[in-house]
């Protein structure tokens, strides 16, 4: 089937690739915009004018609306058991992330809860917090496990992104983190091993997860530890993602960046000679501006590593501790205000760029001719108006490969 969309007073293509650097500034708009669809897939872009010269085919208007890709949320915890609310409360009171770890808290907590949840339950869930993600214009999201911190568990987290992949129209792309934390009762090394000799290749086996990930940190794994896990990973067939420089600088983005990463994600806390290592190299940095805010950091140089060069990316990092939102319009806005990065900026991060984090760049994260038709219009004409309209949700239709999405 054959659609041609028009009607679009701003049409943002973020097209011609991963944006590096200056190039982010560029988000490929058009005015008074058109694309044509075929069977889900784009076929052209362009002006109105351009697109309508000859055609007679159906046509879908977009009221002269703002017309933008789908989102790529790179970076989610979303499958788990239970919440972490009282933890919330004790921060609030003044208490930090690491201490209530160091207490016998945090990730472990999310632990017990997930092992005892069943798959259905979790896939109930994780269904739930898809759809509302949607309703906010993402199209595509990275899921990881790390909750199980054993082989049934982490298999059961992994089954239940097995199950979305298959469910969802939405692209779902799996990461294994089988080191997101010391379990109860281990040494780190000794978990590491277990790891390599038996979650990764478990995971591998799946084929549901395309990359591996860690927690580079003080009290969960060091740079050292990481770089066995890591090369297991990578020798297994997984691309490399790394939790770097968080809560304190641990040597994990240059890690990330020696071995090759496809991404190093949160970076609150890098060293300025790592801000040059990761603007200069391949590894997408990707910023998690939800989890500065709920945590009450400061946020990450996301200036510093564009004005460097680097390939800037934006997720959301929802978990049930350190960020429990996915609030694209809040995390917009953060961007703006805060991390003082353009709108431009901002959309290249959550597009092309989220799209490249998760090794898809190639079928969806811009408007342009051979992806899949993943784009939103907004009950808005401009681009400007995303972060003016704070933390409002301004999304009116959701498209994936072609199909407008329930509301
Ligand atoms: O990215 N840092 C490690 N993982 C999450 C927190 C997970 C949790 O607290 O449950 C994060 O912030
Ligand atoms: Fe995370």
């Amino acid at each position: 089937m054959e659609m041609l969309y028009r009607g679009i007073a701003e049409l943002v293509t973020c097209r011609g690739g991963v944006r590096r650097g200056r190039a982010m500034q560029d988000a490929g708009v058009v005015k008074d915009g058109a694309f044509l669809v075929q069977d889900g897939v784009i076929e052209r872009v362009g002006t109105r004018g351009e697109l309508e010269k000859g055609y007679r085919g159906e046509a879908y208007d977009c009221g002269g609306a703002l017309v933008t890709p789908g989102f790529v949320d790179s970076h989610t915890h979303l499958v788990f058991g239970g919440e972490r609310a009282e933890e919330f409360g004790w921060r609030l009171r003044g208490d930090s992330y690491l201490s209530i770890m160091e207490r016998g808290g945090g990730i472990v907590k999310t632990v017990d809860a997930t092992r005892k949840a069943s798959e259905g339950e979790l896939l109930a869930r994780a269904k739930k917090h898809l759809a509302n993600m949607r309703r906010m214009g993402v199209t595509g999201v990275e899921i990881k496990s790390g909750y199980g911190l054993e082989s049934e568990t982490e298999l059961k987290q992994i089954a239940v992104i097995g199950a979305l992949q298959k469910s969802e129209r939405m692209q779902v792309v799996g990461t294994f983190m089988g080191a997101h934390a010391i379990p109860r009762g281990w040494d780190a090394d000794a978990y590491i091993d277990l790891c390599i000799n038996e979650l990764l290749p478990q995971a591998a086996k799946t084929g549901v997860c395309d990359f591996a990930d860690i927690f580079v940190e003080r009290g969960a794994f060091t740079a050292a530890q990481a770089e066995r896990y890591l090369r297991r990973a990578r020798e297994l067939g997984f691309g490399l993602k790394v939790h770097s420089d968080e809560m304190t600088a641990s040597g994990g983005t240059e890690l990330g960046v020696k071995l090759g990463a496809k991404s190093a994600d949160h970076l609150l806390k890098i060293r300025d000679e790592d801000i040059v290592r990761l603007s200069k190299s391949d590894t997408v940095a990707t910023v998690l501006p939800l989890t500065a805010f709920c945590l009450g950091e400061e946020y990450a140089p996301a200036r510093r590593l564009i004005d460097g060069g680097a390939i800037v990316a934006a997720g959301s990092d929802f978990n049930p501790g350190s960020c429990c939102t996915y609030n694209v319009p809040l995390m917009i806005a953060l961007m703006c205000i805060y991390m003082k990065m353009t709108v431009d900026e901002v959309l290249s991060a959550l597009t092309i760029n989220g799209a490249a984090a998760c090794g898809r760049e190639r079928e969806t994260g811009s408007i342009e001719s051979g992806k899949w038709a993943d784009f939103v219009i907004f009950d808005c004409d401009s681009r400007e108006c995303l972060p003016y309209y704070t933390g409002m949700n301004l999304v009116r239709s959701v498209f994936i490969k072609g199909e407008k999405t329930d509301g």
